[in-house]
């Protein structure tokens, strides 16, 4: 069995998330998504609009995730796929090159972005709709 593993936060989950993650599990039999915990988030400067468990039950609603695991902080990735034995680490190509460390324990592949959605995208439209609804009141 070839078993993938993706990290990232999957905040306001849009399609630019799904094509990654059936991409990612295209690439193998068994997805593991390390998913970022409310705290390491705050860490990154990141502040989710659904928290973990919000964001974890959605993530295994969809049908290309197998399983579904925190990830608590950076270093931790190594540690991942030796326990779970992982074949290839699949990252979106806003991180290309970030983490080729790792190719001594799997293989390392970045796939390319959805094109003009992100969930900071989604963020300042909503912002400025609500801007414009409310200058109609
Ligand atoms: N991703 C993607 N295409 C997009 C948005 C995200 O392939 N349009 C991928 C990222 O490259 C990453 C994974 O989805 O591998 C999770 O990304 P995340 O950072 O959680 O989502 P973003 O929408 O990029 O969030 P933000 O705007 O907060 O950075």
């Amino acid at each position: 069995m070839k078993k993938i593993i993706t990290y990232g936060t999957f905040d306001l989950l849009h399609y630019g998330h799904i094509n990654l993650l059936k991409r990612a599990k295209g690439l193998g039999d068994y997805l593991i998504v390390g998913l970022s915990t409310d705290n390491f988030n705050l860490q990154k400067g990141k502040e989710c609009y659904f928290n973990y468990e919000e964001r974890k039950q959605l993530l295994e609603s969809i049908r290309y995730v197998d399983y579904v695991i925190p990830e608590e902080f950076w270093e931790q990735k190594k540690q991942d796929i030796e326990k779970f034995k992982i074949d290839i680490l699949v990252m979106g190509d806003d991180w290309e090159g970030k983490f080729d460390y790792l190719s001594k324990y799997c293989q390392v592949k970045y796939l390319s972005r959805t094109p003009e959605i992100s969930t900071s995208k989604i963020k300042s439209d909503l912002k400025k709709f609500h801007y414009n609804v409310s200058s109609f009141k």
